[in-house]
């Protein structure tokens, strides 16, 4: 894997939304997410959020935030890499940062969801160390859980320790 250059990683700054919002359909392959991404990531969870530059171009972001039920957990919402800038390490080096941001609040745990057919998802949290949850549904081999956000939306549950 190589490591992508000239790239800062700092939390998200005056327009930073703005731009992130119109490309993140994109970026998901033209999956309906922008929806689930309202501006509120960005300001009222700014200290959890975190987005990466490279050439004054906004190449990624992860945003998140410290459990209010449980403040030992993390929880990861949403992270997103231009399909430009992919599999050069910026996925790894956000949640790097967003990893030390949890850790720094308090959490010794971190947690996140994604769909059981979003297969470069999976790869990329199990290769970041993180695990599925045990679930008796499965799918490809990785346990998930049926309708877990509504119906038809059905997710892999995924934990790591910090
Ligand atoms: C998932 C995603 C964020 C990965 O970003 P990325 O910058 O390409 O990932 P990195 O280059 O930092 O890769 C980190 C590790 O994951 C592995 N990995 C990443 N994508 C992978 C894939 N599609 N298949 C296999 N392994 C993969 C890399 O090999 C790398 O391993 P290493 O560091 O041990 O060598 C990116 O593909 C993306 O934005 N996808 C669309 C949005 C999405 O589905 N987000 C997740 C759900 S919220």
């Amino acid at each position: 894997m190589g490591q992508a250059s000239g790239v800062t990683i700092r939390h998200p700054r005056n327009d930073d939304y703005d731009k992130i919002i119109r490309v993140v359909d994109d970026w998901w392959g033209g999956r309906a997410m922008a929806a689930m991404l309202p501006r509120l990531f960005f300001t009222h969870f700014r200290p959890m959020t975190f987005v990466a530059h490279q050439n004054e171009t906004i190449v990624g972001f992860v945003t998140g935030f410290v459990s209010a039920a449980d403040p030992d957990r993390a929880y990861i919402h949403f992270v997103g890499v231009d399909p430009n800038a992919r599999a050069s390490g910026i996925g790894r080096q956000l949640y790097e940062r967003f990893f030390d941001a949890a850790r720094a609040a308090g959490s010794r745990q971190v947690s996140c969801v994604t769909s059981p057919s979003n297969h470069q998802s999976i790869a990329f949290h199990r290769r970041l160390g993180f695990e599925p949850v045990d679930s008796p549904a499965t799918r490809d081999g990785i346990p998930y859980f049926p309708a877990y956000d509504g119906p038809g939306e059905d997710r892999v549950l995924f934990t790591r320790a910090l």
